[in-house]
């Protein structure tokens, strides 16, 4: 499929997906979304022999400035509750494929860019990143899951300080506060630094990491007993599986595992 919003490589078992939109900082309109979610979908139906993804945006200035406040400034509540739907189903098919995705964020990962980046796995940022939900500047709330994903990263206190405030949140304080995992100087570091995480995950089991996925994922709002069960449940499918046979029998053999996938 050919997209007008996005770039879209395989290379080596890892795709890197492009917003490329650079001229509106990678604002996220409807179109985008669409795209977006039609992509995923797609990636989700035909992951096997993917190992990993990594987002980021196109050019130097945004990962993503915002959703699209021009197209927003004209939605009636029916079309802005639409468009909410629509930016939330995209940060949660991230969730759902079965494979890690990183987001690299350079520049503004404002609004809805902030909300894509945290619906990714977990963040790398370079020094020259600004996240932030500045919504309430406009009369506007996050929409795309930014406040059920900002509390869960970063916990009620800041969170509620953040977007009640709409105030920038630089790399350096993304990274104390836990919203980014790691930091880099440039771009390109920054780019290498997630080909290689995501090279490393390449190693293991590929059902033993979508399992943690899975359940990581799904441990949100329940009860300990709870947790406890689905985690219990993913050991009982990984158990069942030929990755697990294989793993075990060459650490056994003393070798490197070679991990079917299945
Ligand atoms: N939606 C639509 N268009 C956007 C956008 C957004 N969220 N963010 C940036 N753009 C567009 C600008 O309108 C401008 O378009 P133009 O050249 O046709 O006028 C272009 O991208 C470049 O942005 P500009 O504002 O000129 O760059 P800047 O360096 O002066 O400022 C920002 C950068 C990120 C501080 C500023 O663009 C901004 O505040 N954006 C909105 C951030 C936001 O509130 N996001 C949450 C939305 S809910």
């Amino acid at each position: 499929m050919t997209y007008q919003t996005l770039l879209v490589e395989h290379q080596n078992g890892i795709v890197t997906l492009t917003i490329n939109r650079p001229d509106k900082l990678n604002a996220l309109s409807e179109l985008v979304l669409s795209e977006l979610k039609d992509l995923l979908t797609e990636l989700a139906a035909t992951s096997s022999g993917i190992r990993g993804m990594v987002v980021t945006g196109a050019g130097d200035r945004a990962f993503i400035a915002g959703a699209d406040i021009a197209r927003m400034g004209e939605m009636t509540p029916e079309e802005g509750a639409a468009f909410s739907q629509l930016g939330q189903a995209v940060p949660r098919l991230l969730e759902a494929l079965p494979f890690p995705v990183i987001a690299c964020v350079h520049g503004y990962a404002l609004g809805g860019g902030c909300e894509m980046a945290m619906g990714c796995d977990y963040i790398f940022a370079t020094e020259t990143a600004v996240f932030g939900q500045p919504e309430v500047s406009l009369g506007l709330i996050p929409g795309f899951g930014g406040c059920v994903r900002l509390l869960r990263l970063v916990g009620p206190g800041r969170a509620k300080e953040i977007i009640y405030t709409g105030r920038n949140v630089k790399a350096d304080e993304a990274l104390r506060i836990g919203l980014v995992n790691r930091v880099f100087a440039t771009k390109q570091d920054m780019m290498a630094g997630a080909l290689e995480s995501l090279g490393l995950v390449a190693t293991k089991s590929p059902v033993a990491v979508s399992v943690c996925k899975q359940i990581i994922n799904e441990l949100e709002g329940k009860t300990t007993s709870e947790q406890m069960r689905v985690e219990n449940a993913g050991f009982y499918r990984v158990f069942g599986s030929e990755d697990k046979r294989e793993g075990t029998a060459a650490f056994l053999a003393k070798r490197k595992p070679t991990f079917p996938g299945k």
